[in-house]
């Protein structure tokens, strides 16, 4: 794997970038099956490292995100990824325009997470144009687990006509609990991480009982009263359209939920679908 911590030397390279996976380090399970993802779909892939602290909208957290860099070099040389651009804020922002923030599509990003982490959608789309101006893929491939930031990045493509095609990649969850892989799961005690796979646990009940055609309102208080009697604080669990992350109320749905256990900040989803489309 070639690294580049230079943007001006991965430029000049003119490496014709299949698949870009964007990370922000401390990499587990979870990127390494984006990676895979990336390899079924294509043969040159850049992995980018950035933790990009415009995005964090509380201090404590950016200044606990996990860094292991070394780690992260080993991983990805196993996982076979061609290169990996691991630049600093300088040289990006040298190198690149920043998003225009008058075109910030604003029913989605102060929407859901949006809603809680006011600017985070914007600097998110700032730091992936910025990316998508050095690396220049033809795929991007993003998780499942960020439901919303899939949609937030397709915008962005659509805004700047980019000429990027969107992979996602499903969920990787630890065996046993179903918790949903994070590099801020490793900020969580174990006992903690037995608590937090009650997010998953309520996430697969309200598809069961939307299976079994209980009214969406009844689904979310039944969710919203079994957190009340566990320490997990949620911020909101709500069913959207899978399609298009508006309000709906039929159709295929996904149930997302976000919550705080202690000062870590999960966010969770599961596809739900009626039961004639089982
Ligand atoms: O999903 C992430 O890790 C980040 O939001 C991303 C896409 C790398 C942008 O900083």
């Amino acid at each position: 794997m070639k690294i580049f911590n230079s943007i001006n030397e991965f430029c000049n390279s003119q490496l014709d970038i299949e698949s870009f996976v964007p990370t922000m380090g401390n990499l587990h399970e979870g990127h390494l099956s984006l990676i895979n993802t990336a390899k079924k779909n294509s043969k040159n892939i850049c992995v980018s490292i950035y933790v990009n602290k415009n995005q964090f909208t509380n201090k404590k957290d950016f200044d606990s995100y996990p860094i292991t860099l070394d780690e992260d070099i080993y991983k990805l040389e196993k996982a076979g990824v061609n290169y990996l651009l691991n630049p600093c804020k300088d040289d990006i922002e040298n190198n690149s325009s920043p998003f225009d923030a008058k075109f910030e599509p604003k029913y989605l990003t102060n929407d859901l997470c949006g809603k809680y982490r006011k600017g985070h959608f914007l600097a998110v789309m700032d730091i992936v144009h910025r990316l998508f101006q050095i690396v220049n893929p033809k795929n991007i491939i993003l998780g499942e687990k960020d439901y919303q930031q899939i949609f937030v990045i397709k915008e962005l493509i659509e805004i700047y006509n980019y000429n990027i095609k969107i992979i996602t990649s499903p969920t990787i969850r630890e065996k046993g609990s179903g918790l949903a892989l994070s590099s801020r799961n490793s900020l969580l005690t174990a006992e903690q991480k037995k608590m937090a796979s009650e997010i998953y646990k309520a996430l697969q009940l309200s598809a069961i009982l939307y299976a079994d055609n209980v009214p969406l309102d009844q689904i979310k208080d039944k969710i919203y009263e079994i957190f009340e009697q566990l320490p997990i604080e949620i911020e909101y669990f709500t069913f959207r359209d899978l399609k298009t992350l508006q309000q709906a109320n039929d159709n295929d749905l996904i149930a997302l939920i976000a919550g705080y256990l202690g000062n870590v900040r999960l966010i969770d989803n599961i596809i739900v679908k009626s039961k004639t489309n089982l």
